[in-house]
């Protein structure tokens, strides 16, 4: 199992505590029995085409209807097929047509403290007034945009604004270097970048404008670039001809811009994840089954009400952003709110004075910053109120139930449902989730299956285990907001997802399913390694150093990190070179600036060899093994050099 040297499948496997949600809870929750998630259950999996074709008539605008609900050529879906309609059109002007124009769409805070708030009039008008911008640099339907930017509310007012004209956005977390902003440039043929002349945080002005410069340098496909002018002071040198800032463009534009009626499988967004491979692919989603599937199931696991004020902390450079912080809660004509910089800028109780602030009704963020919130010390909590809080969510990774009984009692108050839930950038929305209203949590387990998801769990021989034992987890059944493809590449998106287990949509995690039908995911089968809740192939990383001259060999594993979950480790063999203090730190910033700083190793050792195995394999089970300080346990017969493994151990006690 990858993760058992993290510990947390041992403390998960005897975990056997269990809570129901509060009866006060229960009681204003929309779906509040077992018997009404059952029959919903049901419906999608026994006739799934009479399910979806309800709930998409019912929850998304069509400007002309749709001919088939579900066209499943295994393994390319299609969803909604013929129809026309636009995820713009969905979060905007669907609520002003409802007559809700005045409720708040987004309540955003700047790092600094300044803020803004938006209704949906007035983000709509912000969004056309963009659309017409990009349409007057040149971008239309089926152009990439690139996203390089803070998270201030152009952000997704930029996404927004190119869903509503069918021009595709890529956004990139804007922690990446400048190397992967050309990389994600080159592969999507991205025509234009929007980004911004800086960004906060903790106090400090970072240049991102000089990192997409940087970067443009090896961007032949892009033709302009729009810039936000964030920071007020900053000397912004501007490329004549290329360069635009936002507030001339967009200012000047007009806000008349109707959404264009788009075909259902319309490419809405490409978003470069990592996986087994060293290079990152482009996750496709596409336009209705996107939208509805994030809409449905932002209803579903926040009990969504029209009163809430709803909080998702993750960057819109994530899934999760994509899904909970824009399609989602936009579609569902949810209040959110946004918050740009650090959770410890200007002290650690940063959020916890946004949730007194705003009061916050339900919160959604990542076990890895709760796991922050407990080193930094109760005292931040106490001293704010917390009463608005009815619901709390986790996502990115499994949250070990220390975590999870530490934000239940003291964020929670003991009176709010958690509902941790499990999904990925490619299952475009949540998969396995708690129904706040419904479903006893139990520390650490995602629980369910959410309407339309069919899990099956697959042994070594791709057989489906129907005890309790633990396999990799697969999806039997095609849904509306899975991942269409990976752009430029559908051998690859064949190969990695539908064929070790024919048929069936390998997640690459694994994942047991108890007595009671819950199911607790174990990590990862592949090399991919959860780093604060964001996903980087070893290889990627291991890359990344090789590139540098010094560097002959390098082998990157996860090991357990207090704060961040994974860290990550590299051993490392050098050229004809004394490796010294100066090289590693050399080492550090070359991955920095390779990728950016969510890759930088915790841990650089180097090596005289690489143990592998006779036919040449790293063997990265043992190297996993002396990364968490553990012995290297198992089987070490084929090694082809013990004496390696002796001198890294040696390193380790030193
Ligand atoms: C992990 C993030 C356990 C998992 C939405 C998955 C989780 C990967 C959970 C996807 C959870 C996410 N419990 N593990 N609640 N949520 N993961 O694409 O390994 O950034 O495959 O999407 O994160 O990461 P991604």
């Amino acid at each position: 199992m990858s993760q058992s040297a993290s510990g947390q499948v041992d403390h998960i496997l005897t975990e056997s505590r269990l809570f129901p949600p509060p009866q006060k809870f229960v009681d204003q929750a929309a779906i509040n029995s077992e018997e009404q998630y059952q029959q919903l259950y049901d419906a999608a999996a026994n006739d799934p085409d009479a399910f979806w074709d309800a709930e998409a008539k019912q929850h998304l605008h069509w400007f002309e209807p749709y001919q088939q609900v579900c066209k499943w050529d295994a393994p390319h879906a299609q969803w909604f097929v013929g129809g026309k309609t636009n995820a713009s059109y969905n979060c905007l002007d669907a609520h002003i047509a409802a007559g809700h124009g005045d409720r708040k769409a987004l309540i955003w805070e700047g790092e600094p403290g300044d803020t803004v708030t938006l209704t949906y009039a007035e983000l709509h008008e912000q969004v056309c007034k963009t659309a017409n911008a990009l349409k007057a640099l040149g971008i239309g339907l089926g152009d990439v945009v690139s996203i390089y930017m803070p998270m201030t509310p152009e952000l997704p007012i930029a996404m927004l604004a190119c869903a509503r004209i069918g021009a595709i956005h890529s956004v990139i977390f804007a922690g990446f270097s400048a190397e992967s902003i050309a990389d994600r440039n080159n592969d999507a043929g991205a025509k234009l970048v929007i980004t911004a002349n800086g960004l906060y945080r903790r106090g400090k002005v970072l240049p991102l404008k000089k990192t997409v410069d940087e970067a443009l340098e090896k961007s032949p496909t892009v033709k302009h670039c729009l810039v936000l002018q964030r920071i007020a002071d900053q000397d912004t040198p501007m490329v004549e001809g290329r360069d635009i800032w936002w507030h001339e463009s967009v200012a000047s534009a007009s806000n008349d811009c109707p959404a264009t009626p788009l075909d259902s499988e319309t490419p809405l967004f490409v978003l470069y994840t990592s996986g087994s491979t060293g290079k990152p692919k482009g996750i496709l989603h596409t336009t209705a089954g996107y939208n509805l599937w994030a809409k449905r199931t932002f209803q579903w696991v926040f009990d969504h009400r029209d009163d809430d004020v709803y909080w998702c902390t993750a960057d819109c450079g994530w899934i999760t952003g994509h899904s909970y912080l824009v399609y989602g809660p936009l579609a569902a004509g949810a209040t959110c709110l946004m918050y740009e910089g650090a959770p410890n800028h200007p002290a650690e109780d940063r959020f916890w004075d946004l949730v007194e602030k705003y009061k916050v009704t339900v919160m959604y963020t990542a076990p890895t910053a709760i796991r922050a919130f407990i080193k930094w010390g109760d005292q931040h909590v106490d001293a704010h109120d917390l009463s608005s809080l009815r619901l709390l969510g986790t996502v990115g990774e499994g949250i070990n139930p220390e975590a999870w009984m530490w934000y239940h009692k003291k964020i929670g108050n003991e009176q709010c449902p958690i509902v941790d839930t499990w999904w990925q950038t490619e299952t475009g929305g949540i998969m396995m989730s708690p129904l706040p209203g419904v479903t006893a949590t139990k520390p650490g387990s995602c629980t369910k299956p959410l309407p339309g998801v069919v899990p099956a769990v697959i042994d070594e021989m791709g057989d489906e285990i129907t005890g309790h034992n633990g396999g990799m987890l697969c999806i039997a059944q095609p849904w509306p907001g899975m991942l269409r493809g990976i752009w430029g590449d559908q051998q690859r998106y064949v190969e990695q997802y539908w064929s070790k287990v024919p048929g069936k949509y390998l997640t690459g995690d694994n994942a047991r399913r108890d007595e009671d039908g819950y199911y607790w995911i174990m990590g990862r089968i592949d090399d991919v390694i959860n780093v604060s809740g964001h996903r980087l192939s070893t290889i990627e990383v291991e890359s990344a150093l090789v590139s540098h001259p010094a560097v002959c060999e390098a082998a990157v594993v996860g090991r357990p990190h207090d704060l961040k979950g994974q860290g990550i480790a590299a051993f490392v063999t050098v050229r004809d070179q004394e490796p010294n203090e100066e090289l590693r730190a050399e080492l550090r910033q070359h991955v920095r600036k390779e990728i950016g700083a969510l890759a930088q190793p915790d841990d650089i050792r180097f090596t005289s060899a690489l143990p592998k195995t006779r036919s040449g394999k790293i063997m990265r089970r043992l190297l996993r093994d002396i990364a968490a300080g553990n012995e290297a346990a198992g089987d070490t017969s084929t090694l082809e050099d013990y004496s390696v493994l002796v001198k890294l151990r040696e390193q380790d006690e030193s």
